[in-house]
């Protein structure tokens, strides 16, 4: 069996920022470090192989044992609920999945709600514990456009600093869940690499209090 554990990173800035914290738990990878374009990467002493995936892409490598633990928003895990284990907060990557809409927006009570949203299990989940009916309407970016051309009368999207909904002129309605990023392990790797995969869980640890 391959002894290396595999590590699925979010590629971009994000990624970035979580590969620092497994160097600084101890598991550095020079080879990262060196700008090219390759995506895999090894430290045999060190016993880590990481490779850089789209961030949404993440849970799926690690649900299906192609990297034995990886690094994923909390949207993405509630999203597309993959079967994994969620061993740790980062602490980064802080941003919540609210609704917005419209400056002055007036929720029209008794009519269907329009949502747009890249997150249409997150949304579906909300409005149906409101009892509110709603049509989703599943977009892949740009969510914020929506409303201003009349496509949606809400969006269900990542707000960070909020500067995008300002931009636009759209504001926060409200929150539905706050987001960071976690360390998830693949459920069988984490039983035979059990040793390894909570020694990097406690690097991390000591990392993120
Ligand atoms: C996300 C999100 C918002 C923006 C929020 O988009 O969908 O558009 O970031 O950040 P802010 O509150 O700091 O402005 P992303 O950059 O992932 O691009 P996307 O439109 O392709 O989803």
């Amino acid at each position: 069996m391959d002894k290396m554990v595999n590590i699925a990173l979010p590629k971009g800035r994000l990624g970035e920022k979580v590969y620092r914290l497994f160097k600084e738990a101890g598991y550095e990878c020079p080879s990262i470090e060196e700008n090219n374009r390759k995506l895999i990467f090894e430290n045999p002493e060190k016993g880590v192989r990481y490779f850089w995936v789209k961030p949404s892409d993440v849970a799926i490598y690690v649900e299906r044992g192609a990297a034995d633990i990886g690094v994923a928003g909390k949207d993405i895990l509630l999203e597309y609920r993959p079967d994994v284990y969620e061993l740790l907060d980062l602490k980064m990557g802080v941003c919540r999945m609210a609704v917005a809409a419209k400056k002055g927006f007036r929720d029209p009570k008794g009519e269907t709600l329009r949502v747009a949203t890249k997150f249409p299990n997150i949304a579906a989940a909300y409005y149906n514990e409101k009892c509110r009916d709603i049509d989703i309407i599943k977009l892949n970016g740009s969510i914020e456009i929506a409303p201003i051309l009349g496509l949606s009368d809400v969006i269900v999207d990542i707000v960070e600093t909020g500067t995008t909904l300002k931009e636009n002129d759209l504001e926060p309605v409200e929150t539905i869940v706050p987001i960071s990023a976690r360390l998830i392990a693949n459920k069988a790797a984490y039983k035979f690499k059990n040793q390894q995969i909570t020694a990097i869980r406690k690097g991390m640890e000591e990392q993120v209090q």
